[in-house]
């Protein structure tokens, strides 16, 4: 029996933190044996906001050595770069023309993206779900594991599909698979550090708001001594307390202790005594990854070569996808 299919991607924008790890990385890693996956690096989307031309590939190196570092292994799973593969911008072009507009103003992500860059909101950014839902539908992906924040994006790329086959292909004979989003319910929706009702993400302002897979253990140290908490004595999963439920979550995870244990662990302390742990647990959990992530960038030949190993996989799959929206969409071939 053939595998499913999995496909999912981060973008090269800056460091990668404990959100997407928890959040993404870490059940690719879990998942991989079991399915036939593809992960990519979406350089693509990492213009849709304004970019730095001088660290963008930098920083595409940097995700698809985490990639590996973290346990994405060559045997189950092939890497590559969005960029690199030609046909993620041309099946957009032609999903762009199926979309309706009101489905893209609709996006949350849009708004809240749109807001932070005033003015100049390109077309891209509003087209991001489009190439996201391009980069999902040319490789027939059965499963797509994400963070909670990509939830609506998934919706709409299944609405897209569905509407390419209803326009162009027949019941029998559809066009695009039609994914379902794989959201793992812990490690979900990791918060910032800084604030317990704000997911940890890429682009605060704030360093101290996140822990970054490359952070060293003096900032790791730092930044949990600095981080948000409240008053109260005692730590204990309450809906009325983001923070500790957010720590005390994050402390769960990288012990592999259950929520019942954490509680029965943590109810009498105090921050001062539970925030060395969580220290020591964040350091425990991030080292083996620091370690290999070093030894990979060490060798840079190899990443050149993963990657272009990557590109002609992905190429033979994303092309027969491509060709087959073409002919379904009536264009000439000779
Ligand atoms: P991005 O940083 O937007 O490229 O996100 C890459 C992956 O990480 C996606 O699957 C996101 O859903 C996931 N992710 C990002 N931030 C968080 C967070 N704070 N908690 C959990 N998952 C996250
Ligand atoms: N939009 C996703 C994010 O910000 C990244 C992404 C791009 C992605 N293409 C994808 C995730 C395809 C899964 C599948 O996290």
């Amino acid at each position: 029996m053939t595998k499913k299919r999995v496909l999912s991607g981060v973008q090269p924008t800056g460091n990668l933190h404990i959100g997407n790890y928890l959040g993404a990385i870490r059940n690719w890693v879990d998942l991989q044996p079991n399915y036939d996956n593809f992960f990519c690096v979406v350089d693509l989307h990492a213009i849709t906001v304004p970019h730095n031309p001088s660290t963008l590939a930098q920083n595409t190196y940097t995700i698809a050595a985490l990639y590996l570092a973290c346990g994405i292994d060559l045997n189950h799973s092939t890497i590559f770069v969005q960029s690199h593969v030609g046909a993620h911008s041309e099946l957009t072009w032609l999903l762009n023309c199926v979309t309706p507009l009101n489905w893209l103003e609709r996006m949350i992500q849009f708004k809240e993206k749109a807001i932070k860059q005033g003015e100049n909101v390109s077309v891209g950014l509003l087209d991001y779900p489009v190439l996201m839902a391009s980069d999902i539908l040319l490789y027939d992906a059965d499963q797509v594991p994400v963070g909670e924040d990509q939830k609506q994006h998934l919706e709409l790329t299944r609405d897209i599909a569905i509407r390419v086959n209803d326009k162009f292909g027949s019941e029998e004979k559809p066009i695009l698979k039609v994914p379902e989003p794989l959201i793992r319910q812990e490690g979900a929706r990791i918060m910032s550090l800084a604030d317990g009702t704000k997911k940890m993400s890429k682009s605060d302002p704030s360093e101290l708001s996140r822990i970054n897979l490359l952070d060293t253990p003096d900032e790791i140290k730092k930044k949990i001594k600095k981080c948000k908490t409240d008053p109260i004595m005692g730590l204990t999963f309450t809906i009325d307390r983001p923070e500790c439920n957010n720590l005390l979550g994050l402390y769960g995870i990288f012990t592999g202790k259950s929520k019942e244990e954490v509680s029965a662990e943590c109810s009498d302390m105090g921050w001062g005594k539970f925030k060395p742990l969580l220290t020591d647990a964040t350091i425990e959990a991030l080292t083996p990854i620091q370690t290999k992530y070093k030894e990979i960038m060490a060798e840079k030949g190899y990443l050149d070569e993963v990657l272009k190993q990557g590109k002609d996989k992905a190429e033979s799959v994303a092309n027969a996808t491509l060709q087959r929206v073409k002919d379904a969409l009536g264009f000439l071939t000779i």
